[in-house]
């Protein structure tokens, strides 16, 4: 059994829920420019409709359910508490209502908001605009989604690098490896020797990198894996 397992999502494992992934066929970037909802300069040109695109996000992220892949990522780790590190690059919070604690939002969450204008982030519910009122400066007219964008840092790269540079196994799962930095995790976890194994509908952008993979539904694939790995476990 694996000492230390560093697992990354991306939105295929949240797909079979009801989110919308990024770059299938009926992907979000099919129907919204990315330039006008997910970088800084989009959000400076037009912040109603990046409001508009989070808030209708936050009210699909909030109808749905975690899924069979979600609850098996969250078995694992309370069946190893203390080994499993589970970083997301999606929004969603399915694998916290799903049970997994250990866990780090690398590009941040639906249900948080930041005020531009002091720095401060805030929990968020609802509908957010240019005249919601930040919780800690009550400035009005600052308040963004947070949600990493493209030109931006992601969040807890060292925590991560350090988790991947001790891990001997790393899972990637319901991601096009499309994004840096979070596309080159799995060449750090080889270089630290770790066993890597992707899990995806399809082989994705970084396939070649990983030892094994296994391609199918990650309501399927993941929980027979985790099964297994269970099996194994002293
Ligand atoms: P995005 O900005 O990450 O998408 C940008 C698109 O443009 C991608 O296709 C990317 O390949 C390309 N691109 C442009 N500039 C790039 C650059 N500098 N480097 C690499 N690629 C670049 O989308 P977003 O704003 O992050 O999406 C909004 C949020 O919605 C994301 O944080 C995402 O995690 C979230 N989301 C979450 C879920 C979920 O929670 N299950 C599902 C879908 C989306
Ligand atoms: N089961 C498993 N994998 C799936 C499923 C499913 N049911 N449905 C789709 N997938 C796979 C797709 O084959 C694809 O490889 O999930 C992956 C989704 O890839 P993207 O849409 O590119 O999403 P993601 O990799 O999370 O994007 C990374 O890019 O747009 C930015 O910041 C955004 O966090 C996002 C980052």
């Amino acid at each position: 059994m694996p000492s230390s397992i560093v697992i990354l999502t991306g939105a295929g494992i949240s797909a079979e829920s009801g989110i919308s992934t990024f770059r299938d066929p009926d992907g979000i970037w099919a129907k919204v420019d990315y330039r006008d909802v997910a970088t800084p300069q989009g959000f400076a040109a037009n912040p109603a409709l990046v409001h508009a695109f989070y808030n209708w996000r936050r009210k699909n992220v909030l109808s749905v359910e975690p899924n069979a892949a979600h609850l098996a990522l969250a078995r694992l780790e309370s069946a190893f508490p203390g080994d499993v590190l589970l970083v997301t690059q999606n929004v969603d919070s399915l694998h916290e209502r799903a049970g997994s604690r250990n866990l780090i939002h690398m590009h941040g969450q639906h249900d948080q908001a930041l005020c531009n204008a002091c720095g401060k982030r805030s929990a968020w519910a609802g509908e957010m605009s240019l005249e919601s009122p930040c919780p800690a400066c009550r400035g009005v007219g600052h308040m963004r989604p947070d949600v990493v964008w493209f030109g931006e840092t992601p969040y807890q790269m060292e925590r991560i690098q350090a988790a991947l540079a001790g891990c001997d196994l790393f899972l990637s799962i319901g991601t096009s490896g499309n994004v840096y930095p979070a596309a080159g995790f799995v060449r750090e976890a080889r270089s630290a020797g770790a066993r890597t194994v992707e899990l995806n509908l399809e082989p994705s952008q970084g396939a070649g990198y990983f030892d094994e993979a296994e391609h199918g539904p990650a309501t399927r694939v993941v929980p027979r894996f985790v099964e297994r790995l269970l099996q194994r476990a002293p």
